[in-house]
């Protein structure tokens, strides 16, 4: 059976995640712990309640691990097959190497590292009525300069593919989610690395293909980077990000079974505390995500960072925008401020670090 939808999805998550190491190296970025799930079950949620049934994920780095999590998809209530690239085939060869396990006429293919509140049904409803080759999800953003553009006519249809510019003529971007008529997909050439948005998506405008923009201004993220990661979990746990994996919006913070927090501990802005992980007396922890068994010391304060699993955090220490990798720790009284990222395993002394303004 395909879907209720009467399409496949295809899910891309065989990158490597380089933006977010290094928490990508013991995980692919759409197994990361989000909002308390793998941040791939938000997504696959959404699929599902946009009724859509039959899904096969596009793997390579780290393929093994989505099978060993997810299975054959039913208790999600959906089919999922995996396919394997031996080689990485960049998105637009991840997408012709999944061609062989579809069934229906149309596929909507995801990048597996966006959060979006885009309605599929009206994505699938707009590429049908259009009759397009492929339908692109755009996506108005406030601040179109850091992506490449894609203007569209009065008509909907894509007229060009911009790169990026200080100016752009338009605040419609590429925001990773396509349908694509099935011929269209199989026309990609088979076996080697292709880019869809550097070659696949300019190569059919310039033949004359029929690309269509399906715009759409609702919540829309790619969590690609540590500040990105951090802010869609915080959304997920406040209820602004759009899933059907959590019962509802959780409110302020979502402090898993067996978390241990001090009485006078202040966890907020979205933070999430996984199993096993623990914040001490007097500690703040705001807008940050901590995996399993990660440790905050007494008095300590973490805003916008990530805590891999069994990292240490010691006591004062100040951290804002950091990411810190499994089982690394930091000293008491250290202080390390945007941009920094802690390598696992690593031990950083009792006030080894400090950028203070006086420093
Ligand atoms: P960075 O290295 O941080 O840029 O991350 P990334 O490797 O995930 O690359 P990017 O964010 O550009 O990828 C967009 C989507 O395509 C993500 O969902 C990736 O998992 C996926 N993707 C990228 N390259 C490949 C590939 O070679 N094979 C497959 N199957 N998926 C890919």
């Amino acid at each position: 059976m395909t879907s209720e939808l009467g399409v496949d999805a295809v899910v891309l998550v065989g990158g490597r995640g380089t933006r977010l190491r290094p928490l990508t190296l013991s995980a692919p970025k759409p197994m990361l712990p989000t909002a308390g799930v793998p941040f791939l079950s938000h997504l696959l949620s959404r699929i599902r309640a946009a009724g859509i049934t039959h899904v096969v994920l596009g793997t390579s780095y780290r393929a093994e691990v989505f099978e060993e999590h997810f299975g054959d998809g039913s208790a999600l209530g959906l089919e999922l097959e995996y396919v394997v690239e031996s080689e990485p085939l960049d998105t637009g060869g991840a997408i012709r190497n999944v061609a062989h396990r579809l069934r229906a006429r149309d596929a909507v293919v995801f990048n597996g590292d966006i959060l979006s509140g885009a309605d599929l049904g009206s994505l699938v409803g707009a590429h049908r009525a259009a009759a397009a080759d492929v339908t692109l999800h755009l996506q108005r953003v406030a601040d179109p300069s850091r992506f490449g553009s894609v203007p569209t006519d009065s008509g909907g249809r894509v007229t060009a593919f911009l790169e990026k510019t200080p100016d752009p003529p338009t605040d419609q971007i590429n925001a990773g989610c396509y349908v694509f008529r099935r011929e269209v997909l199989e026309s990609i050439p088979a076996g080697r690395p292709v880019s869809v948005e550097r070659e696949t998506f300019p190569g059919l405008l310039a033949s004359g293909a029929h690309l269509h923009g399906f715009v759409d201004a609702s919540y829309w993220l790619d969590v690609g980077t540590p500040e990105a990661f951090v802010r869609g979990s915080a959304d997920l746990v406040r209820g602004v990000a759009p899933t059907s994996a959590l019962p509802g919006p959780v409110g302020d913070a979502l402090v898993l079974d067996g978390a241990v927090l001090a009485p006078d501990a202040r966890v907020d802005g979205g933070a999430t505390v996984a199993a096993g992980a623990e914040v001490g007396a007097r500690a703040t922890v705001s807008e940050s995500v901590l995996f399993e068994g990660a440790v905050v010391g007494a008095g300590a304060v973490v805003e916008r960072c990530v805590l891999g699993a069994g990292a240490r955090v010691g006591a004062g220490t100040v951290l804002r925008g950091v990411v810190v990798g499994d089982g690394a720790a930091i000293g008491a009284g250290c202080e390390l401020l945007d941009g920094a990222r802690v390598w696992p395993g690593v031990a950083l002394a009792d006030g080894a670090v400090r950028f203070s303004s006086d420093a």
